[in-house]
């Protein structure tokens, strides 16, 4: 995504120490200090201009949200929808993905959210998909034994993609679905920005959740004990 450089973007996410503390990796393990609760920890990944996650923010107050973005020119408009929405269970980071280890501790996480992440289609440039196994390996150490990861996406090369990945790593994919608005799934759905886009000029959505491998090996334990 090409950005125009905003004077003063930079300056004005550091009068939002309360939703975008810029020293998070002081925090790494230690969340429950900073929001002085232990409730669930939900990342979106690639949040763009916020509106699913202060939409869940707002929704589920007994959540802690997190969303993290690499580009201040979109994230502060996240920032300004929390604030205007007087959110205090929720964080921006303002980082590359590529570092989330450093801003959490394994098993601290309960739900990552990837929305519309970008495709990168071509294929020499396939490590920089946020599914890539690379990626996923990271978010599988920071997952909680029973986390999952929740993925839209309208780039069907993506979805694909994505579906292997995940099953490289061993995740178990559940409530696959090629058309989200028309499923069992849609009751509920949060829409991002880029998702409003692509409904408006009739696009389908995909959707999948995948359960950490944890998961996978109870299950695999308890059919065994059954037969
Ligand atoms: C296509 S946009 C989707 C935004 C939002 N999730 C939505 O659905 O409206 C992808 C977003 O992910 C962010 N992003 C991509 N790679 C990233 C990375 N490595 N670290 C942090 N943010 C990243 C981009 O800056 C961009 O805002």
């Amino acid at each position: 995504m090409r950005l125009r450089r905003q004077p003063g973007v930079r300056e004005a996410m550091a009068t939002y120490p309360g939703l975008v503390p810029l020293n998070g990796e002081e925090y790494k393990g230690k969340w429950q200090t900073f929001f002085g609760n232990s409730n669930p920890i939900h990342v979106e990944l690639g949040t763009g201009k916020g509106n699913f996650i202060t939409t869940l923010a707002e929704q589920n107050p007994h959540i802690n949200y997190f969303g993290v973005e690499l580009h201040e020119e979109v994230l502060i408009k996240a920032v300004k929808k929390a604030e205007a929405k007087k959110l205090t269970n929720i964080v921006f980071l303002w980082i590359n993905i590529q570092d989330i280890e450093n801003y959490f501790a394994p098993e601290e996480v309960d739900k990552f959210y990837l929305n519309f992440s970008d495709p990168w289609p071509k294929k020499r440039h396939a490590r920089r998909r946020l599914t890539n196994s690379e990626f996923l390996v990271k978010y599988k150490r920071l997952l909680k034994p029973d986390g999952v990861i929740q993925l839209k996406t309208d780039n069907e090369g993506l979805f694909e993609y994505s579906l292997n990945q995940f099953a490289q790593e061993l995740f178990l994919l559940k409530e696959i679905t090629f058309d989200l608005h028309n499923s069992e799934y849609a009751e509920g759905n949060v829409m991002t920005e880029y998702e409003a886009k692509f409904v408006e000029r009739g696009m389908k959505i995909y959707r999948c959740v995948a359960e950490h491998p944890a998961r996978l090996a109870a299950k695999f334990e308890e059919q065994k004990e059954r037969s």
